[in-house]
């Protein structure tokens, strides 16, 4: 029997939290034992200093197969409505938490994503998938529909009738069908995805990390805004930022104008 500790595997190099759905046997889908322990992960990483970026991917062939068809949800379900309540607050609890979590976020997507594995998906701010790797709504498949937000991660992301014919046939597409459909930002060969993802979260690495997470909460909340109200937002976010973060900016302003050491539109300036 596994513990509670092995659900989920992670460590910690050069500034980035490598953080794996660890149940290869059962294709990473997500029990409640593992949604649980998941929580706690984010928690101990969230804050810790040396870390700057965090990667969810999986152990083995899949990132994660979705819900556990038989520990989330008929076990479950057969300890009553309080028991089903509280695991979808412990699936759906981390899910929220990574969508708005203190650093940036990379989706390293090395294999099968099913159903409730979209959840996660969306909540990482990048995506980056294998080629190989297989994308499905297969709720269709077995008899429900695409719950736990699903329906809404497709919708927010790809195009209507994309949408629709994802989520009525329950057909899985591959990487490079999901990079083309935006549901990933690009798709890799298996062989490079580590690569291509660390080379990405160095860049991430690089940034005033004040302003990576204003940055990565303004583009979730604007997008249910009018103009209006986001132009609003965005000046009372980045006033908000400043109180945490006065250096930062003024070098960034400094480095350009005075020093005339980079350029902002090409690249992140130097920091101490
Ligand atoms: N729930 C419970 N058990 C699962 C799940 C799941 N979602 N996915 C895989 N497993 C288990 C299998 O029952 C099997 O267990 P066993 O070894 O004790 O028999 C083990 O994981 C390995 O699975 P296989 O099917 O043998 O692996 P294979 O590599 O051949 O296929 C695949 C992988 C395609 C991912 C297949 O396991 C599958 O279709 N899984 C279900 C995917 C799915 O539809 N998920 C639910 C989405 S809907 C939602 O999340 C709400």
């Amino acid at each position: 029997m596994m513990s509670t500790a092995d659900t989920v595997a992670f460590d910690v190099v050069d500034g980035i939290a490598w953080v794996r759905f660890n149940r290869p046997e059962k294709r990473n889908c997500m029990s409640p034992t593992l949604n649980r322990r998941m929580m706690e992960v984010l928690d101990e990483l969230e804050f810790r200093e040396d870390v700057g970026v965090l990667v969810l991917s999986g152990e083995g062939t899949a990132w994660s197969a979705g819900m556990d068809l038989k520990e989330y949800f008929r076990e479950t379900e057969a300890k009553g409505l309080g028991a089903t309540r509280q695991a979808q607050r412990e699936s759906y609890g981390w899910w929220r938490r990574l969508r708005w979590y203190q650093k940036p976020t990379i989706a390293m997507v090395n294999g099968w994503c099913f159903g409730g594995g979209y959840g996660p998906l969306y909540s990482c701010d990048l995506a980056i998938a294998a080629e190989e790797a297989k994308f499905g709504l297969s709720e269709i498949n077995w008899g429900i529909l695409p719950g736990g937000g699903a329906t809404k991660v497709v919708v927010d992301l790809i195009p209507m009738r994309d949408a629709m014919y994802h989520a009525m046939t329950g057909e899985a597409i591959d990487g490079k069908k999901a990079a083309e459909w935006r549901l990933v930002n690009e798709a890799v060969p298996l062989a490079q995805l580590k690569d291509r993802v660390t080379e990405i979260a160095k860049v991430l690495l690089e940034k005033n990390p004040v302003a990576l997470k204003a940055t990565k909460d303004a583009v979730r909340r604007v997008k249910e805004m009018t103009y209006d109200n986001a132009e609003d937002f965005l000046v009372r976010a980045q006033e908000a930022a400043n109180s945490f973060d006065n250096n930062g900016r003024k070098e960034g302003i400094r480095q350009f104008i005075d020093e005339k050491s980079y350029k902002p539109g090409l690249g992140a300036y130097k920091r101490g």
